[in-house]
Formats: structure tokens, C-alpha cells, sequence
């Protein structure tokens, strides 16, 4: 039994408040006219909140119409009053299903993958920074909150756009060094039978620019460049520079790259 459905049966063994809570199964729920699973609540100041009916497969009568009338986007609230036990609010209280009051990023947006032209995604974590702030420190002001429509280059943060607003080196780390923190760590290239390598990214983004290496040499995307170590011997990929003068040669030192 998944996690869901045992809360769920949970929620029916020690009686839930609202009458007639019934699970259906999925298949009751497909094919209802007028039925959508995924809706998209529109927030004028936070974005898009998706809501799954499959996610929810109690009675229709649960919550239509008294805690919701059948129309996307006619019920709206505020997050007060849903914790006051309006709209998700009614059920969403800690007690029958997680609160309202924690777990922001369960219902409105996780990590985020920022697509750069040259270096591949970025990533924001959401989860981090609503520990540390309020949505309105960021939307809509700072960002408007749907995913790439707000690029900046990183000139423009040292300037004190996009991240860094914050990242100064002073509120928090700057955007001129740990370049590795918000773009890509360490590399796994995995290989049992000749040892697996991990690619330092940190120790090379401290002596190259990314513009040396991508996106010519590498496309930035994790196992988007396969190559063999004839390949290598003849100049491409790690070879370019691990040619025994640049840097020690693959065909030197095997374990120097792989673990063994
Ligand atoms: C857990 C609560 C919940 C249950 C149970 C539920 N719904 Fe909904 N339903 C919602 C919410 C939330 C919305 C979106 C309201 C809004 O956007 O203001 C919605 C919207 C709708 C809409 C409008 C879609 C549109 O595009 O305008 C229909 C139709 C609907 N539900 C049908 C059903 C049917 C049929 C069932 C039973 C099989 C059901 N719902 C069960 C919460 C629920
Ligand atoms: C159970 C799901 C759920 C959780 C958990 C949740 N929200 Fe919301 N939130 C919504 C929905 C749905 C809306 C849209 C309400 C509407 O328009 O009717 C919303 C709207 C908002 C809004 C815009 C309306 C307003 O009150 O200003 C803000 C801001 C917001 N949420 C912040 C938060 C924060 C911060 C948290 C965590 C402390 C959180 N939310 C947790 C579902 C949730
Ligand atoms: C009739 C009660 C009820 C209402 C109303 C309700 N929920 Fe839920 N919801 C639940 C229960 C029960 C669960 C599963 C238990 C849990 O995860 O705590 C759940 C789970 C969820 C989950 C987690 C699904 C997952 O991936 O595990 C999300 C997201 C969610 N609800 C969003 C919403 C939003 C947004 C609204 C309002 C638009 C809403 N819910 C209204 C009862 C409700
Ligand atoms: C520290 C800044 C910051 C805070 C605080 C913050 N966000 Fe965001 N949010 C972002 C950034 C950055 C993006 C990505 C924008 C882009 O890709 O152009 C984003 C994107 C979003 C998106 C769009 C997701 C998508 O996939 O399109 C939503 C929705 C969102 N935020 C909601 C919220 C809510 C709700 C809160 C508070 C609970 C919040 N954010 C708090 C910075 C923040
Ligand atoms: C606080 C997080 C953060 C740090 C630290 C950071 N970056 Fe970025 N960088 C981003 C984000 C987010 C984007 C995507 C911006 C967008 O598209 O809006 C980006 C985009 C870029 C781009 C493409 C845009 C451009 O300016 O050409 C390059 C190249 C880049 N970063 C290099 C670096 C280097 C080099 C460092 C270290 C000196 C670094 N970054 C440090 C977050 C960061
Ligand atoms: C409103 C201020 C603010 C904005 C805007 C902001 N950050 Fe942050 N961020 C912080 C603070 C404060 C910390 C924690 C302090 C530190 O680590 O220096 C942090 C921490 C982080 C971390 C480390 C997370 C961890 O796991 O420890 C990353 C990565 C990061 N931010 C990326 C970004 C990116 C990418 C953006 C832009 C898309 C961004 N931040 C925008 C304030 C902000
Ligand atoms: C010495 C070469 C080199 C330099 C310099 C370099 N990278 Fe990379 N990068 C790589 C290699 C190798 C990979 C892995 C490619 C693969 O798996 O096929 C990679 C992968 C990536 C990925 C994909 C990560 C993933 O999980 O998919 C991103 C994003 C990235 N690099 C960004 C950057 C940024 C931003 C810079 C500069 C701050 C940079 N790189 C500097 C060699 C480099
Ligand atoms: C500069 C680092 C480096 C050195 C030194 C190196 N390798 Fe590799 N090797 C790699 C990487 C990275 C891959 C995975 C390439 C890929 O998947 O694109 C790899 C893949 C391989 C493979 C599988 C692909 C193929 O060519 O069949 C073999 C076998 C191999 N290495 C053997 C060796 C041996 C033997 C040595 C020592 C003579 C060596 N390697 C030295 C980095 C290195
Ligand atoms: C743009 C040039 C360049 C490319 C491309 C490059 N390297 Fe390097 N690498 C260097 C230099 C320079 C050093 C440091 C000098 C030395 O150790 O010989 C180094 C050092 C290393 C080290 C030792 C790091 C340490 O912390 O001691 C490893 C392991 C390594 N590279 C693996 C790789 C692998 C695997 C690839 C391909 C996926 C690769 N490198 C691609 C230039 C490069």
C-alpha cells in the first residue's frame, strides 16, 4: 500500500470530519464530465498553485460545493484564511493532511532549473531560501515567479540584480566565487569495470574559465559526451589539456582519474 492511501485509509479509521469522506479508487474518478486533474490556481503575487484531483480521491461531495464551487479560479483565498480552515485550509491544518503553515514548497514550487545559453541549468532552491525568507522578499519584485523570465547575467548580479541582491559576499556568499554552489559540483562518471572517475569540477572552475570548456569542449550536461580513451589520446575531451604538458596525460597515471 503507497503512503498516500494508507494515510488515507488512516484518515478513515480514526474518522474524519467532514461526512460521507469516502476514497474512490482512480478509475471512479477518470471520466467524470468536466473533470480536470491537474488545475493551476493562479495567486496574483506568487504564481501558479497546482491542484491534482488524483492526489485526492475522496467523494466529490467533500469538497464540492461546500469547500470549493466547481469553477477553477472562483474560490479564491488568502493563506490566513485558509488557516483560519478556509479552502485547502479545510483539512490542510496538521491534522488530517500537512499545515497550510509549513511545507510551502509542497504546494507552490521546489528547486528550480535556471537554463543558461553557454553553461547548462542553474539551480534555486526554494526550500533553502523560505527558511530564511518570505515569498515577497522575491516575488514579484525581485522575480517574477514562473520559471526563465527573468534572466540576468552575471555582470548584472555583481551589480546587484537577480541573486545578487543577496549574494554580495556580505548577506550571503558572493556570486563572484563559488561559482560551483549554484551551477554544478563534482562529476560522477560511473564504471565498474575500469573504475569509476569523478571529474573535480571545483579544482578546475578555480584555474579555467567555463567558457574553456563549455560548451565546445563539453556540452554543460552530465553524460552528454561520450568519449573513449583513444578519443582522449587523441586530444578530445579530458585530452585537450591532460596531454602530459598541460596536465599530467591519461595515458600516464590511470589512477590519478579512476578509482581502483
Ligand atoms: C479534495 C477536494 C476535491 C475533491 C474531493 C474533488 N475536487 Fe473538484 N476541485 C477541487 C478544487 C480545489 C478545484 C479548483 C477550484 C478553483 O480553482 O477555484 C476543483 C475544480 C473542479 C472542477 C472545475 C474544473 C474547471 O476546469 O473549471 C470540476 C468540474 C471538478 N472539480 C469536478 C470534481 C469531481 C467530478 C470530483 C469527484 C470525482 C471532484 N471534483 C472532487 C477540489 C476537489
Ligand atoms: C496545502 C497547500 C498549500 C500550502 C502548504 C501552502 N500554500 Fe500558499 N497557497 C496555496 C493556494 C492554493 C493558494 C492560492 C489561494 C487562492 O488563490 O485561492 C496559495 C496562495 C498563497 C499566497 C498568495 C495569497 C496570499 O495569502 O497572499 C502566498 C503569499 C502563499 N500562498 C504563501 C505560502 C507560504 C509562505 C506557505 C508556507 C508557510 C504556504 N503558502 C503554504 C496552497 C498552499
Ligand atoms: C478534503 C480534504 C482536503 C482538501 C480540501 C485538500 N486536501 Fe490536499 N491532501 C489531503 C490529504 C488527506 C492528503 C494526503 C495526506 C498528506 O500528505 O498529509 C493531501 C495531500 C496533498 C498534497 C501532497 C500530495 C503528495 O504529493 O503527496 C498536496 C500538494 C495537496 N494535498 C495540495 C492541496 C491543495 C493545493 C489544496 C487546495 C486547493 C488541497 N490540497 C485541499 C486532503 C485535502
Ligand atoms: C530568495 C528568493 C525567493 C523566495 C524567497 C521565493 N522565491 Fe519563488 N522563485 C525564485 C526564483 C529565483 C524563481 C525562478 C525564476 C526564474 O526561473 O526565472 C522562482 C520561481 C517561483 C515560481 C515559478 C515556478 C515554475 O516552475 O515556474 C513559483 C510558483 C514561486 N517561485 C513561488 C514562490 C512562493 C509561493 C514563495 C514563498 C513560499 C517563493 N516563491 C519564495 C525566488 C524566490
Ligand atoms: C548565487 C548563485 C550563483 C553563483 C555563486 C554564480 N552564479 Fe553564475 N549564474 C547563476 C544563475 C542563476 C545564472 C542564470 C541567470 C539567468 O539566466 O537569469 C547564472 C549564469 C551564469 C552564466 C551565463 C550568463 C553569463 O553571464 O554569461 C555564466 C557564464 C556563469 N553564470 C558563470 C559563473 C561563474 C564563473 C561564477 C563564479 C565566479 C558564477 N557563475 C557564480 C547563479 C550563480
Ligand atoms: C533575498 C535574498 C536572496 C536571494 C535573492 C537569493 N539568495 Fe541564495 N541565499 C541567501 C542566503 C541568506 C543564503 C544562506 C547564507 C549563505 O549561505 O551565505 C543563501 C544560500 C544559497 C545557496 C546555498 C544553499 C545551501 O544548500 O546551503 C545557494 C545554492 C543559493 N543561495 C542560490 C541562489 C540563487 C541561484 C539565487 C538566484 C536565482 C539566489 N540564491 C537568490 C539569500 C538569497
Ligand atoms: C575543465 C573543464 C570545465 C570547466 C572549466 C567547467 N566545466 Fe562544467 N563540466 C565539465 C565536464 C567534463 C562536465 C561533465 C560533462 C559530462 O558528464 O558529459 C561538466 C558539466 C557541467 C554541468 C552539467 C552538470 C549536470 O549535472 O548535468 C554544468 C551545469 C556545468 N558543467 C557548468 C559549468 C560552469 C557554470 C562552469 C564555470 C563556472 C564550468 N562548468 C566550468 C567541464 C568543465
Ligand atoms: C584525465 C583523467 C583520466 C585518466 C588519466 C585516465 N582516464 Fe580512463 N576515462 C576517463 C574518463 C572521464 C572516462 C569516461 C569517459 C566517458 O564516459 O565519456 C574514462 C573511460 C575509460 C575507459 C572506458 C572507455 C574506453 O576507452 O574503453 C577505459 C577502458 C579507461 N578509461 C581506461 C583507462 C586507463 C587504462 C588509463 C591509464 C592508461 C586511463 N583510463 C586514464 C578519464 C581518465
Ligand atoms: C581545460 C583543460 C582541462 C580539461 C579539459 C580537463 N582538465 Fe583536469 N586538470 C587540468 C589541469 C591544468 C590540472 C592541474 C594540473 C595537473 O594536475 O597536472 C587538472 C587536474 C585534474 C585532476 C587532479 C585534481 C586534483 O585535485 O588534484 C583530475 C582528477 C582531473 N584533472 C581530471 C579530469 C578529467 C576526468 C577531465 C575530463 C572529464 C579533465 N580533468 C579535463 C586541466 C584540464
Amino acid at each position: 500500500m503507497s503512503r498516500r492511501w494508507f494515510l488515507i485509509s488512516l484518515l478513515l479509521l480514526i474518522g474524519f470530519p467532514v461526512p460521507q469522506l469516502h476514497a474512490v479508487g482512480m478509475g471512479g474518478m477518470g471520466g467524470v464530465a468536466g473533470m480536470v486533474d491537474k488545475l493551476s490556481i493562479q495567486t496574483k503575487s506568487v504564481g501558479p498553485v497546482v491542484f491534482s484531483h488524483s492526489l485526492h480521491a475522496f467523494q466529490c461531495n467533500v469538497c464540492h460545493p461546500s469547500i470549493f464551487k466547481k469553477k477553477n479560479n472562483s474560490n479564491h483565498v488568502t493563506m490566513e484564511m485558509m488557516e483560519q480552515g478556509r479552502s485547502c485550509g479545510a483539512c490542510h491544518n496538521g491534522r488530517q493532511a500537512f499545515s497550510v503553515t509549513g511545507d510551502c514548497v509542497t504546494c507552490h514550487a521546489g528547486d528550480i532549473a535556471i537554463k543558461t545559453k553557454s553553461v547548462g541549468v542553474a539551480t534555486f532552491s526554494h526550500e533553502v531560501h523560505i527558511d530564511m525568507f518570505g515569498c515577497e522578499d522575491c516575488h514579484p519584485d525581485l522575480f517574477k515567479p514562473r520559471n526563465n523570465s527573468n534572466h540576468a547575467t552575471m555582470d548584472a548580479m555583481e551589480g546587484g540584480e537577480s541573486c545578487g541582491a543577496c549574494h554580495d559576499g556580505d548577506s550571503a556568499f558572493g556570486v563572484t566565487g563559488d561559482c560551483a554552489t549554484c551551477h554544478a559540483g563534482d562529476i560522477l562518471y560511473k564504471d565498474e569495470d575500469n573504475g569509476n572517475v569523478v571529474f573535480p569540477h571545483t579544482a578546475h572552475i578555480d584555474m579555467f574559465g567555463c567558457d574553456e570548456c563549455h560548451p565546445d569542449l563539453f556540452k554543460p550536461k552530465q553524460g552528454a559526451n561520450k568519449a573513449s580513451m583513444e578519443d582522449m589520446e587523441n586530444g578530445e575531451s579530458c585530452g585537450a589539456c591532460h596531454d602530459g604538458d598541460t596536465a599530467f596525460g591519461v595515458a600516464e597515471d590511470c589512477e590519478s582519474c579512476h578509482e581502483m
